[in-house]
């Protein structure tokens, strides 16, 4: 294992191209579980521009079995094997070089390269794993030609997949068969893929815009099959949806989606053979949520949309990560907005954005879009670069407007097609196609920290005369860079006293259009002349840059923007701002509270409004979004007075909740039309209000026993034990019984046990540990009970006595050694310990130190030191 001060650290300003390009690749595997055998032949080519450069390939972890050059075995002389790569000396010609390594999936428990999961064998090569497969130039600006050869068992693996077309099968001798796939667009081999198993599959066909007949397939272990449906009908949604939206169409015969319990991450493009988390695949009505549904059709849309954003077009570099997965991010919530409610998917997105990235970026671990340096890649799959990189999307689409930037898309994917870009080369499209200069906006990507955009105003009575002064200022981030001002898009609306939208544009020296000015400069004034009264100001609709508001709003003023805007996004941004001021800052703003209660009354009478945007600002932020508004973090206070709020909700409107509940049931009990699942929405928020007050909880056991979606009964579920109601042991019994032998379900279950917000939680997470439903070898299962515990329980999580933190640190350093991408990313919910109260810190800090101290994989040993900064 490496020790941190070994690790060396990867420059962008050192990017230089490859000495040498491998331009096709013959691969045939001989698979097994446990071990292995490929063989790889590599046409290889020195850059004819760079004076001769020894010919080194990556390579982790392979046992050489044969090594031979342009045909000639090669003797052990000519070349050298470390624990990184392969150098072969004395070549500087192109060449074709074959080696034949033995690899072991059985024991590969870091799940990168070729892997175990169930009965399958599969791959996860992004960024680094094919190094763990056999030595190769394993850096996204070389790529090649790739023809596949697989060959297995037929019984044990009657599946065999790889990318690209299908180019021949058949049987073998002593049970064995094979099968070949001949992927005709270059690729990087970070998406090479390959899966073999026992897998059934749904089909259907697809016909691209450009006449090519697809057969589309998705596969997962034959009893998980029927539950394969909606990931099927959501693929076909996308593969229309960016042929009408982007002009994109599909390029392969065949493409395939494979479903994987053991999967590190959410899921991944792999060209034309996506391999999928199988939570991100596996759903019907009685084990998915409606999140779920919605999750599932939003990440088949961003792997899918990444055959043109990512591999189609690929980075020159791992630095520019966000090129293809900012933009693919913004791809799919398009698509998920075009499809179902645009208000509200921003209003989920922007939830996200604020309680992950703006943490993340106000925190230890802060880092620009486009980092300057790292020295483990896997840990930079962050909302920094994923949402805060759609964000930057976002914000050249609202500048360039949605004609111009298609234009400019289809302009980087003419000119990128085949190759390796940067965000220079976007930028250069998006700038061609507009004719706009964007040499100011490219410091998004290079520059950490969440701009703040400070309003203040002021009104003459006698003339009329109202000014706002913006003012944006970036706080320090831990890199120490001086922080610019930032070219940003800034929305704004007026309302005079008849709640009408003042149209008159500002005098300002920025450039404006209706409704929006361009910040570029530190200060900036908007100057109106002549108002009847003070007018009501709206800012940052649809949030459109990813910034802080400073602006401090009289809670009346809340209550009535919170009315009369027509901006759900800012709707929704009022009542979270109400909901501070009362958990935050009760006594200064003592009429915050009742003015949020009177809003939300209003809002839950009003029939008229969409019920999932009711239920969306009638949900309580967590902890943590508050926290995230504290300089320091006072826990005890923050979950005593949320809780607190809570129940004067709760209180205040008890009838209003309750006809409403009543009401919206009959569509509740419907099946998955987006108006069921709105009620549903709605009615789940009610009911958790509504036991609060009923220690019976007998409208939650009513629910839950006649759920017929697991959304209902989940929710019921969470509202019995958050009260602890007498039937809430039962039901939870009740729960395991019937969902005993899915794992996804069974992490349902587990995430409402280890995040039940009571301090005797602790003790439940302990025996899971100890019991048969800890498996810390599954990704899933470690996120399930530590991650949700750490992150979702900080009654327990945090517990004055350090039980909490204990039984996480009980078990980093095995996780560790297991798959260090896991357990670095468990670290990270610990991101705000520095802000906490002083003995809740010493604690954290005195596990983070000794558990740096040890011997750890590069990820953990990188999170480890940047938390300890
Ligand atoms: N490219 C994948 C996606 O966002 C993520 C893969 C990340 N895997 C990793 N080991 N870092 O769609
Ligand atoms: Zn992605």
């Amino acid at each position: 294992m490496d020790r941190p001060d070994q690790t060396p650290v990867i420059r962008l300003a050192d990017y230089a191209p490859p000495p040498w390009r491998v331009t096709h690749v013959d691969l045939v595997f001989d698979l097994d579980a446990e071990a292995t055998q490929v063989e790889a032949t590599l046409a290889l080519q020195p850059d004819p521009a760079r004076p001769a450069a020894p010919l080194r390939l990556d390579g982790e972890d392979l046992e050489l079995l044969d090594i031979a050059l342009d045909g000639q075995p090669l003797p052990p002389a000519r070349y050298r094997v470390d624990a990184t790569g392969l150098t072969v000396l004395g070549v500087d010609a192109p060449c074709l070089l074959r080696t034949r390594v033995r690899i072991r999936p059985q024991t590969n428990t870091r799940l990168e390269g070729l892997y175990v999961s169930g009965a399958s064998l599969m791959t996860q090569c992004e960024a680094e794993g094919f190094r763990r497969i056999t030595w190769f130039v394993d850096r996204p600006d070389v790529s090649a030609v790739y023809t596949v050869t697989l060959r297995a068992d037929r019984t044990k693996y009657p599946v065999l997949l790889s990318n690209g077309n299908p180019a021949g099968a058949g049987d073998l001798d002593d049970g064995h068969h094979w099968a070949r796939f001949v992927d005709p667009h270059p690729k990087p081999c970070y998406l090479f893929a390959l899966v073999a198993g026992t897998l059934g599959h749904l089909s259907a066909p697809f016909r691209t815009m450009d006449g090519r007949d697809v057969t589309v397939r998705v596969w997962a272990e034959p009893a998980d099959v029927p539950r394969c449906r909606h990931a099927l009908e959501s693929t076909l949604r996308a593969m229309r949806w960016d042929e009408k939206r982007f002009g994109r169409a599909y390029d392969l015969d065949v493409f395939d989606i494979v479903a994987a319990q053991d999967f590190t991450m959410g899921a991944m493009e792999n060209k034309g053979l996506n391999i999928f988390n199988a939570r991100f695949i596996l759903a019907d009505i009685d084990t998915a949520t409606d999140a779920d549904f919605e999750a599932i059709e939003s990440v088949i849309g961003h792997e899918y949309f990444h055959n043109w954003s990512g591999n189609r077009v690929t980075l020159r570099d791992w630095f520019q990560l966000s090129l293809k997965e900012g933009l693919t991010v913004f791809r799919d919530q398009e698509f998920t907005a075009d499809l179902h409610s645009r208000a509200m998917k921003r209003i989920d997105d922007v939830r996200l954005l604020k309680s992950r990235q703006f943490a993340e970026d106000a925190g230890p671990l802060a880092h620009p879009v486009r980092p300057a340096s790292y020295s483990e890649i896997n840990n930079f799959y962050t909302a920094t670069v994923y949402e805060k990189g759609a964000e930057i999307i976002r914000m050249l689409h609202t500048l360039l407007g949605e004609l111009t930037f298609r234009r400019a898309l289809d302009l980087y994917f003419a000119r990128h097609d085949g190759g390796a870009a940067t965000v220079e080369d976007l930028l250069d499209a998006m700038r061609e196609a507009s004719g706009r200069d964007l040499a100011q906006f490219a410091r998004w990507y290079d520059q950490a920290g969440t701009p703040q955009i400070a309003v203040t105003e002021a009104f003459d009575p006698a003339t009329g005369d109202y000014t706002l002064h913006l003012a944006q200022h970036t706080p320090a981030t831990p890199d120490g860079s001086e922080k610019q001002p930032l070219h940003l898009p800034f929305a704004f609306a007026l309302y005079d006293a008849d709640d009408r939208r003042i149209a008159t544009p500002p005098d300002t020296d920025a450039a404006q259009r209706p409704g929006l000015v361009e910040l570029t400069a530190a200060e900036h004034t908007l100057r109106w002349r002549g108002l009847a009264q003070r007018p009501l100001p709206a800012f940052l609709q649809g949030l459109s840059a990813p910034a802080r508001l400073r602006y401090d709003y009289a809670a009346s003023d809340l209550g009535r923007l919170l009315r009369i805007e027509s901006d759900a996004l800012v709707r929704w941004e009022c009542a979270q701002q109400l909901v501070a001021d009362a958990v935050l800052r009760g006594e200064a703003r003592p009429d915050a509270r009742p003015a949020l209660i009177a809003a939300l009354g209003a809002l839950l009478a009003d029939t008229t409004l969409d019920p999932a945007f009711v239920a969306e600002c009638v949900s309580v932020a967590d902890v943590w979004s508050l926290a995230d508004r504290c300089d320091r973090i006072d826990l005890d206070l923050l979950w005593r007075e949320r809780e607190a709020l809570l129940d004067d909700i709760a209180a205040a409107h008890a009838d209003l909740l309750a006809a409403r509940y009543d009401a919206l049931s009959p569509a509740a009990l419907g099946g998955l039309a987006p108006a069921c699942i709105a009620a549903r929405q709605l009615r789940n928020v009610a009911l958790s209000l509504l036991t609060r007050r009923d220690p019976s909880a007998r409208r939650a056991e009513a629910q839950f026993a006649q759920a017929n979606t697991l959304t209902d009964r989940l929710a019921a579920l969470a509202a019995l034990l958050r009260v602890d109601a007498p039937g809430a042991a039962a039901a939870l019994a009740a729960f395991r019984t019937r969902h005993a032998d899915d794992p996804l379900t069974t992490d349902k279950w587990l995430t409402l046990v280890v995040t039940r917000p009571q301090p005797d939680a602790v003790d439940a997470v302990r025996d899971i540990l100890a019991g048969p439903l800890w498996q810390p070898r599954n990704p899933n299962r470690v996120r399930t009970v530590l991650g949700h515990f750490a992150r979702n329980n900080p009654v327990a999580f945090h517990r004055r006595d350090g039980a909490g933190y204990a039984l996480l640190f009980d078990w980093l350093p095995e996780l560790d050694r297991i798959n260090p991408q896991v357990a670095a990313r468990q670290l990270t919910a610990l991101e705000p310990w520095r802000r906490l109260d002083a003995d809740r810190a010493a604690r954290i800090e005195a596990h983070l130190r000794a558990f740096a101290a040890l011997p750890l994989s590069r990820d953990s040993a990188d999170v480890a030191g940047r938390l300890l900064g």
